[in-house]
């Protein structure tokens, strides 16, 4: 692995603001309904355990796991479920959680497969949206953050697996030679 070290972009606390924020908004969009959260694993896994704990509402939660074949350049065609949904969704509110929307491959197709199980809504939040790489159009309904440049880890986010549990959003920058790792 090259040598890289970790610069920090958000701060936990930074964080903390935002997802106060975002429920704040959510609560009121879903004010006296029920709804089902859907992560999508893996790196969803700590933002929807934070947002999923600022909910007002009636809450399920759910989780699917998307892997995509290959290079995320590809079709919609290339991605496929791993874990699928265990609650049923047919009549109720869903609320898709992600960590990131890059170009928004995944989700779109993942959109697509929920519409057929008829949910009476289907919505997004996601932590992260990178607008600038989408190469499918995704209708994200409650966005975290607006982050355009580099490679970010931490709440959820890895590198080959790594630094998913680190508190903040930080970016992975690689070093010619003679780097270190912090974590
Ligand atoms: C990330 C992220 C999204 C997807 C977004 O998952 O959690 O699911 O990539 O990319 P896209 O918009 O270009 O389709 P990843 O494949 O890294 O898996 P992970 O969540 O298990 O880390």
């Amino acid at each position: 692995m090259r040598p890289y070290r970790l610069v920090q972009r958000i701060s936990p606390d930074e964080l903390n603001k935002r997802l106060d924020e975002l429920a704040e908004e959510i609560n009121r969009d879903y004010e006296g309904k029920s709804l089902v959260l859907i992560g999508i694993l893996k790196g969803a896994f700590v933002f929807l355990a934070d947002l999923a704990r600022r909910l007002a509402s009636p809450v399920e939660i759910d989780f699917v796991r998307l892997s995509s074949y290959g290079n995320k350049s590809e079709t919609s065609g290339s991605v496929r479920i791993t874990k699928d949904l265990e609650l049923q969704v047919k009549g109720r509110h869903i609320l898709i959680v992600e960590d990131i929307v890059d170009t928004g491959i995944t989700l779109n197709w993942y959109l697509d497969r929920l519409q057929a199980s008829e949910p009476a809504s289907v919505k997004i939040c996601a932590l992260i949206d990178k607008i600038e790489r989408r190469k499918v159009e995704v209708p994200i309904d409650y966005v975290g953050l607006h982050l355009t440049e580099g490679f970010l880890v931490g709440y959820g986010l890895d590198y080959s697996e790594r630094h998913r549990n680190l508190p903040g959003i930080y970016e992975v920058e690689f070093e010619e030679q003679g780097g270190h790792c912090v974590s």
